[in-house]
């Protein structure tokens, strides 16, 4: 019998230049460069150059780029009317991943996959997340603005006022953190669609789907709840307690691939404590803290520690985001990676096409329908 890597876990499928995870020692580079440098240092339009082009961009680099990004964030007119068409009541994540759906038909990202087909889906994605947000709320999308950057353009197209240079800014460390994280869930299902040599749009669709379940990137708000429900710091020992007796995951902690701190939470929490309110911060540390202690108590050979869900649940929250928000704007910035990872993929291509062990049953007799029941007899 083939011996079956249940979750891929381990397994390499490629080689890539995008980003590295050291999970062992906590650490994540991109192109690299150190995640914490980037953070501190870079704009997420810098990064996504590094990630696009392979290397930081100089000054005339980075307007060319900038410029470029800002004429692709109007909407055609087919994707705003798609999006009005949804119920106001739909998930964000179904719109987004519609929205996306409805650019590819509209727009056609036909021909090689390229630079500016990535640029068209990552200056677009706000402007769907947006339109929808201010429908839903019975106003109607605004025009999206050239003079700011992608972080405080979309806060923008959300709010209809320019964003307070604290907020973008910390929205833009958010969207440089998560712009990439090797060979994620979401990630490889860009891949996988881009192997069959489908188009870039179809391969971004495929990724919102997987970032939409909880164990990949629909956490935040679950912790955003986890949060809520326990209230105040005191509450925080019995809550945990409790939910862990009753063999439950807490949303925030444990990963795949990070057997030591995830690099990104740690400057997540610093940029929490900034933008938040200081008794949610407060609360969010001593919850930390003691699910900490409480998981490697009970669980002393998993190495499960914060990851980037649980501050970024924060500092999302303190930039002004609704909760069912969360995931579409990490979407936003993910969509980055993906893009770049559906170029990387087809400049050496192999379709990726794994194998499965059959264990069904062999042998059966056919019956023709007519004679057929499964029923068992009365
Ligand atoms: C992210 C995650 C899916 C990674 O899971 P994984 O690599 O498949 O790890 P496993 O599911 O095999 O978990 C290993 C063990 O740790 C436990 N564990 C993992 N994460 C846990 C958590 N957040 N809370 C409690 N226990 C957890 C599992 O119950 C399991 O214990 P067991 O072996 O005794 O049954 C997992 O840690 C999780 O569900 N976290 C909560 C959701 C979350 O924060 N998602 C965002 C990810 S960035």
């Amino acid at each position: 019998m083939a011996q079956i890597a249940k979750g891929l876990e381990g397994v390499v499928v490629s080689d890539t230049a995008l980003s590295h995870i050291d999970g062992e020692r906590g650490r994540l580079i991109y192109s690299g460069y150190d995640i914490a440098d980037l953070a501190h240092g870079a704009t997420f339009e810098e990064v996504a150059h590094l990630l696009w082009l392979g290397h930081l961009p100089d000054e005339a680099e980075l307007a060319e780029l900038k410029a470029k990004l800002a004429g692709f964030r109007e909407l055609p007119a087919a994707v705003v009317d798609t999006i009005r068409a949804l119920p106001k009541t739909a998930e964000p994540m179904d719109v987004v991943r519609t929205g996306v759906s409805a650019l590819g038909a509209a727009q056609r990202f036909s021909g090689p996959a390229s630079v500016e087909h990535a640029m068209v889906l990552t200056a677009s994605m706000p402007s769907i997340v947006a339109a929808f947000d201010r429908l839903r709320r019975g106003l109607e999308p605004v025009a999206p603005r050239s003079d700011l950057n992608h972080a405080g353009n979309y806060l923008y197209l959300l709010s209809g006022e320019v964003p307070s240079e604290q907020r973008t800014r910390a929205l833009d460390t958010y969207l440089t953190l998560t712009a990439d994280h090797g060979l994620n869930a979401s990630t490889f299902t860009a891949r996988v669609i881009a192997s069959t040599l489908s188009d870039m749009g179809s391969a971004v669709v495929g990724a919102i789907g997987a970032l939409k379940g909880p164990l990949h990137g629909g956490a935040p708000a679950l912790v955003l709840d986890m949060l809520r429900s326990i209230g105040k710091p005191e509450n925080a020992e019995a809550w945990l307690t409790a939910a862990l007796d009753r063999g439950e995951r807490l949303m925030g902690f444990g990963h795949r691939v990070y057997k030591a701190e995830d690099p990104r939470a740690r400057v997540l929490r610093s940029l929490a404590e900034r933008t938040s309110e200081i008794d949610f911060f407060k609360l969010a540390v001593r919850v930390e803290d003691l699910a900490l202690k409480m998981l490697h108590e009970r669980k002393p050979d998993r190495k499960l520690y914060t990851n980037v869900e649980f501050y970024s649940a924060a500092v999302m929250h303190g930039v002004g985001l609704p909760d069912d928000l969360f995931t579409p704007t990490f979407a936003v910035s993910r969509v980055t990676g993906w893009t770049a990872h559906v170029i990387e993929q087809l400049k050496d291509n192999r379709l990726i096409r794994p194998a499965s062990e059959y264990v069904g049953p062999v042998g059966l007799t056919f019956v023709p329908l007519e004679r057929r029941s499964t029923r068992a007899p009365a």
